[in-house]
């Protein structure tokens, strides 16, 4: 494993034993030497909740251009496969027709804005990819997951499911940003492992799979109704302008095609919506302190 702690917080910072393997602090943007011949690469590092792009957008882009090319030149070398994490974001803010996207659909995404340095080195990260398996026949597939949550994530993430969970931890009104009518949908994290899994093991080199929960297409008003339902009471919430800290621009809607991904890797997401909730609101009752301060 290997991670630099750009945003990986207090306890990610400290990583236990690995089995079967050891850690390495290290920058993936800089050339990396593993020291074995390695033989599978999970290329996800990156800096991926909105609140910490803002706040690192060079790292941001140098973790998935940089250091991605890095992780192929690793991959080259040592004959391995690779895959890449990259982005739902990659679609940009896709007009209606194009919901639940397909990976056919090329994007609606601005080069110059505050969400530009996620989108837009997703996409180049792609683009290695597919150069590298064009130009020299390395086996890297590429995986375009749609909001991922479950037991582990950070308190401090600054994603939606966190902030939620934090407020609840701290009795404090949950805050949905805007109108609270923008959607999207949820992954739990073991159906979004096992489609990554498979996309690494079955995937078509040089291509880009969606792994996502396609439904349901929530809005955070609804996502709040489900959060009411998870715990069993209700959740007092108020509208709030979009923090100064907070990426401006987000895509209004967010769902996934999940057609290839069912017919080339046999990819069925299997943990609802309401079922995912309750484990992870569960772990984070258990876990959280209520001192995210978002
Ligand atoms: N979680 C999701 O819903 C989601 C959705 C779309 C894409 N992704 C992508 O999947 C990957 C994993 O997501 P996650 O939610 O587990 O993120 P995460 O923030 O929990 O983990 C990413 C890790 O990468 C590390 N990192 C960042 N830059 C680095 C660098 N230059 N060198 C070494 N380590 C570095 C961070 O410290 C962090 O621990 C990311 O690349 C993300 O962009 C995630």
């Amino acid at each position: 494993m290997v991670d630099n702690f750009i945003t990986s917080g207090e306890a990610g910072s400290k990583p236990g034993p690995v089995p079967h393997g050891r850690f390495i602090r290290h920058d993936i943007s800089k050339p990396l030497r593993a020291g074995a011949k390695v033989d599978y690469i999970l290329q996800a590092a990156g800096i991926a909740s909105p609140f910490y792009y803002r706040a690192y957008p060079l790292e941001t882009l140098e973790a998935a251009i940089a250091g991605t090319k890095n992780m192929l030149e690793l991959a080259r070398k040592d004959g391995a496969k690779l895959l890449f994490f990259s982005s739902s974001e990659i679609y940009g803010d896709p007009d209606a027709k194009h919901v639940p996207t397909a990976e056919s659909y090329r994007g609606n995404v601005a080069c110059l804005g505050p969400r530009s340095c996620y989108d837009e080195s997703k996409r180049l990260g792609e683009t290695l990819c597919y150069i590298y398996h064009n130009h020299y026949g390395t086996h890297a597939t590429m995986v375009r997951p749609f909001n991922v949550y479950g037991p582990g994530m950070q308190e401090r993430d600054y994603r939606v499911l966190p902030n939620f969970a934090s407020r609840i931890k701290a009795g404090r009104p949950l805050r949905l940003y805007g109108s609270g009518r923008q959607t999207r949908t949820f992954c739990y994290v073991t159906d979004a492992i096992t489609g990554f899994l498979l996309t690494l093991l079955r995937g078509a080199p040089g291509e880009a799979y969606n792994i996502g929960n396609p439904v349901p297409e929530v809005s955070m008003l609804d996502l709040l109704k489900h959060t009411e339902y998870a715990l069993g009471q209700p959740v007092k919430h108020t509208l709030v302008e979009y923090p100064d800290s907070y990426p401006a621009d987000e895509p209004m809607r967010r769902c996934p095609d999940i057609t290839k991904a069912r017919l080339q890797l046999g990819y069925e997401p299997r943990v609802s919506l309401g079922e995912g909730l309750k484990r992870f609101f569960g772990w984070t009752q258990a876990h959280f302190t209520g001192d995210s301060k978002q």
